[in-house]
């Protein structure tokens, strides 16, 4: 059977986590062109990669490779319109996140999406591993009782070097601090097992870095379902982690990692005393894993391409957590709390995560 034609648009850092997993841990993708404006890094990339073409611009190496699936590695403010171009020239989009600069942008997509019938999907690789997946089923299916509170903390570390890089710190490129650039991997998944959310009242702060961008926020949470949950990201914490705790009425779960997780890093517990223990031992069990997060996303995204399928982080899956991240910053730039579903066009904050329209 034919590979899927894979390009990557972008070869800076994480574009190489995305060739080492096309080409390592799914076997039937080809990388068949890679894009950088910066002639210099596309050659090395291609020679590291034995990418059999290399290109300047996307619009060129869409027009004459056609490939099936893009995976777009650009800075932040390039994603919404790379992603459109691709659609619209023929292929499938993973892009790396955050996907869009405003939820006017993610409105844009689905409208290409529309136009064109194919699928333009974020990175969101927390969702995909075995653990997650398997929390999830027993959620849905109500095993562990009604969720009731939950704490999602991603306290890490960055020092100037890292915000030396021009596009990050500020509105215009990076999008966002802290919560759309780092956060936003842990909001994601805890917002798909506990969602929807309904409500969110926000705190922001730049405490320690000359950016524009937060780099602290805080939020509390209503759910739908009616449970409670608090929020923290932060790149001001030396001692870096990657925290999840959920209590339902018969287990509390817990996620500890940094910046990935396998499945022992995953643990559920009772209440001391609770007749559970042998639900315990069903909970916990986990299929054995072959690949690890990131793997696991890009074979969802390989399948669902093939089957003609909607991919999980796609459409309303992309938007839920963008959509939460845009009314965490008005929460906190307006001192209000801030509804799912409120900020529409003629909002400010529909326009621009900031609020900031010129
Ligand atoms: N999913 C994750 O865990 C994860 C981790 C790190 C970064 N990221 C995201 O990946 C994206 C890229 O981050 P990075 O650290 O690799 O950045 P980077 O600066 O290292 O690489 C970006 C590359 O894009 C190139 N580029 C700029 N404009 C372009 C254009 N018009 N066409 C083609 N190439 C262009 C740059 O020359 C550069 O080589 C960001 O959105 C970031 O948030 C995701």
């Amino acid at each position: 059977m034919n590979k899927v034609r894979v390009a990557i648009i972008g070869t800076g850092g994480i574009a190489g986590k995305h060739a080492e997993v096309l080409q390592q841990e799914v076997n039937d993708a080809d990388v068949v062109a890679a894009v950088d404006v910066r002639e210099d890094a596309v050659k090395a990339f291609s020679e590291r990669f034995k990418i059999p073409a290399y290109y300047t611009s996307a619009e060129t190496m869409l027009a004459q490779e056609k490939p099936d699936i893009v995976h777009i590695c650009t800075p932040p403010n390039l994603h919404a319109e790379l992603s459109i171009k691709a659609l619209e020239s023929g292929s499938w989009v993973l892009c790396e996140k955050p996907l869009a600069a405003s939820l006017k942008e993610l409105d844009q997509i689905a409208d290409a999406e529309k136009r064109t019938g194919r699928y333009c999907s974020s990175v969101y690789q927390w969702r995909f591993g075995n653990g997650a997946q398997h929390l999830k089923e027993l959620i849905d299916t109500n095993a562990m009782g009604k969720p009731m509170i939950g704490i999602c903390q991603t306290t890490w570390y960055r020092d100037d070097a890292y915000y030396a890089v021009p596009w990050r710190g500020t509105w215009k490129t990076e999008l966002g601090g802290c919560s759309m650039g780092h956060g936003i991997h842990l909001m994601d998944l805890f917002l798909w097992l506990y969602g929807p959310w309904q409500e969110v009242t926000a705190k922001i702060s730049t405490l320690d870095h000359d950016i524009e961008v937060e780099d602290v926020s805080m939020a509390l949470i209503n759910f739908e379902n009616g449970a409670i949950g608090n929020m923290i990201n932060s790149v001001v914490s030396p001692r870096q982690e990657t925290y999840l705790r959920m209590d339902f009425q018969e287990s509390t779960v817990e996620l500890k990692g940094l910046y990935s997780y396998k499945n022992d890093q995953w643990a559920y517990s009772s209440y001391d005393g609770s007749n559970h223990a042998e639900d315990l031992k069903a909970w916990s069990a986990l299929d054995s894993e072959n690949r690890g997060i990131f793997g696991n996303q890009v074979r969802h995204h390989i399948d669902c391409f093939k089957r003609g399928e909607r991919p999980l982080t796609s459409g309303f899956g992309a938007r839920m957590t963008l959509e939460f991240i845009a009314s965490m910053y008005k929460s906190a730039m307006t001192g209000q709390s801030v509804k799912r579903g409120s900020i529409v066009e003629g909002d400010p904050f529909y326009e621009a995560m900031n609020g900031q329209t010129s």
